[in-house]
C-alpha cells in the first residue's frame, strides 16, 4: 500500500515552446518523484483530451493552467491521504473521478501526469529502478527497445513540404543501443552533408530533430535516406532498414489523398506504398492510411503483411477498444504505443497486453512536442517494447530517452531486443 500524502503540478514547457503539466507525487513514506507529459502534433481523432486553456492571451491558447490546477485542487483533494495497492488502482480512481469517455473533465494531460508521478514513487518507495517497477507491473523481463531513429521529416512535422511525415532509420544487425546510436550518427552527417550539398543550408528544425531540406516529393526523401545510407558506408536494408510514419490522415480530405501535387484514392495510396517497399529497404509502414478507413486498412495489411509492419497510431490512438477491433478485422499487425494517447499507464499496459495477445508487435513512441524527461525509455524497457520511436539524435528532448537506454544498457546488464 502507498498513501498519498500530497499531488502539486506547474505549468512547464515542451519542445516547442508550448505549456505542458509537470506533477509530483508525495508519498507518506516521505518517497517522491515528478514526472512530465509530452504533446502531440499529427494527434489523431480518438486519442483522449488534452486540456488547453482556450485563452488566447496566454501561449495562443495552449496554456494549461486548468489542467494544472485540477491536479492541484480537485485530483490532490480527492487523493491525498488515501492508500493504493498499485497502479491501477490508483488509475481507476482517476478515471472514476473524471467520469468522462475521453477524460475531457480533467483532462488527459493532468490525469496522466499524477499516474507517472505516482508510478515513479512507487519505485522509489520500494527503492528499485523505475524500468524494474515497470517491468513487474507488466509482469515482463525487461528487455532494451531496437530503435527507430528519425531522419528526414516533412508533413505536420517539417513544415509541411512533403506529404509524408517522417523516414526514420532502424539498425537491424546492431547488438546493443549503443552500437545503433553510432552508426545513426554516421548516417545522420552523411545525410545532413547531401542535404546541403543539395538543397543548400537549411536550419535542423524539424519538431522531432530530423533534416527537413526542401525536397521535390516523398519519395525523394526515401531515395535520400538510402543514399545517406551508402555514402556513411552502409548496406541499405542489410544494415540500415528505413521505417516510415506516413501520417495520411494528415493529407487526406474530400475523401482523398493529396499527395505531391496528386489527387489519389485509397487504392492509389496501397499501389505507392506497396511500390516504395519494392523499391526500397522499408520494414515498417505507420498509417499508410487515413485513420477511419478500417476497410482500406485490411487491404493494405494483406498486401504488406509479412513484408513490411503495418503500424497504427492514429488509427489504434493506443485506444484497447480500437485494438480490438483492428486485431478481429486484421486492419493491422503492430501498435505504435503513445501512453498520451489513452491518459493512464493502466490503460496503456491494457493496450499493450492486446497487441501481444494478438501477436503484434509494439513500438512504444515518443510524441513531437517532448520535454528532457526520460521515462520514456524506462516504459519501454520495463514493458519490453520491440521498438522505440523518439525522433532524431539531435535535440535534448530526444537525447535524454536515448542516453536514459544507454545508461540501462552500460549499468543493469540489459540488451536489445532480437
Ligand atoms: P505526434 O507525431 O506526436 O505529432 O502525433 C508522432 C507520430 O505521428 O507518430
Ligand atoms: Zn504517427
Amino acid at each position: 500500500m502507498s498513501r498519498i500524502q500530497s499531488l502539486t503540478a506547474v505549468e512547464v514547457l515542451d519542445s516547442r515552446g508550448r505549456p505542458t503539466v509537470h506533477a509530483s507525487c508525495r508519498l507518506a513514506s516521505g518517497s517522491a518523484a515528478s514526472a512530465t507529459v509530452p504533446s502531440g502534433a499529427s494527434t489523431g481523432s480518438a486519442e483522449a483530451l488534452e486540456l488547453r486553456d482556450g485563452d488566447m492571451r496566454r501561449y495562443a491558447g495552449f496554456g494549461c493552467l486548468k489542467a494544472v490546477a485540477n491536479v492541484n485542487r480537485e485530483i490532490n483533494g480527492a487523493l491525498a491521504g488515501k492508500d493504493f495497492a498499485d497502479q491501477a488502482a490508483l488509475d481507476h480512481c482517476l478515471l472514476d473521478l473524471d467520469s468522462t469517455e475521453n477524460k475531457s473533465r480533467l483532462g488527459a494531460n493532468a490525469i496522466l501526469a499524477v499516474s507517472l508521478a505516482f508510478c515513479r514513487a512507487q519505485a522509489a518507495e520500494r527503492g528499485i529502478p523505475f524500468f524494474r517497477h515497470m517491468a513487474r507491473m507488466a509482469e515482463q523481463s525487461p528487455r532494451l527497445p531496437r530503435p527507430m531513429i528519425n531522419l528526414f521529416s516533412g508533413g505536420a512535422h517539417g513544415g509541411g513540404q512533403t506529404a509524408i511525415q517522417d523516414v526514420q532509420i532502424v539498425v537491424p544487425s546492431a547488438r546493443s543501443i549503443a552500437e545503433t546510436l553510432q552508426v545513426m550518427a554516421d548516417i545522420f552527417r552523411a545525410a545532413a552533408d547531401l542535404v546541403s550539398a543539395r538543397y543548400g543550408m537549411r536550419l535542423l528544425t524539424a519538431d522531432e530533430g530530423g533534416l527537413a531540406p526542401d525536397v521535390e516529393s516523398s519519395e525523394a526523401m526515401l531515395a535520400n535516406a538510402v543514399e545517406a545510407i551508402m555514402l556513411a558506408g552502409y548496406e541499405p536494408g542489410e544494415e540500415a532498414a528505413l521505417t516510415l510514419d506516413v501520417a495520411a490522415s494528415q493529407f487526406h480530405s474530400d475523401g482523398a489523398y493529396h499527395i505531391d501535387g496528386e489527387v489519389i484514392d485509397r487504392d492509389g495510396m496501397i499501389n505507392l506504398i506497396d511500390s516504395w517497399r519494392a523499391a526500397y529497404p522499408i520494414v515498417s509502414v505507420e498509417d499508410g492510411l487515413q485513420e477511419a478507413d478500417w476497410e482500406g486498412w485490411q487491404g493494405l495489411c494483406g498486401r504488406l503483411q509479412g513484408r513490411a509492419m503495418v503500424l497504427g497510431d492514429d488509427l489504434l490512438c493506443t485506444n484497447p477498444a480500437r485494438i480490438r477491433q483492428a486485431a478481429a478485422e486484421n486492419a493491422c499487425d503492430s501498435l505504435l504505443l503513445k501512453v498520451n494517447q489513452i491518459g493512464t499507464l493502466t490503460e496503456a499496459l491494457e493496450a499493450m497486453r492486446l497487441a501481444r495477445g494478438a501477436g503484434w508487435k509494439v513500438v512504444v513512441s515518443a510524441r513531437s512536442g517532448e520535454t528532457e524527461d526520460d521515462w520514456l525509455a524506462d516504459l519501454a524497457t520495463g514493458w519490453a517494447g520491440d521498438y522505440i520511436k523518439v525522433g532524431s539524435i539531435t535535440q535534448s528532448e530526444r537525447l535524454a530517452k536515448y542516453n536514459r537506454l544507454l545508461v540501462l544498457e552500460a549499468l543493469h546488464g540489459l540488451s536489445l531486443t532480437g
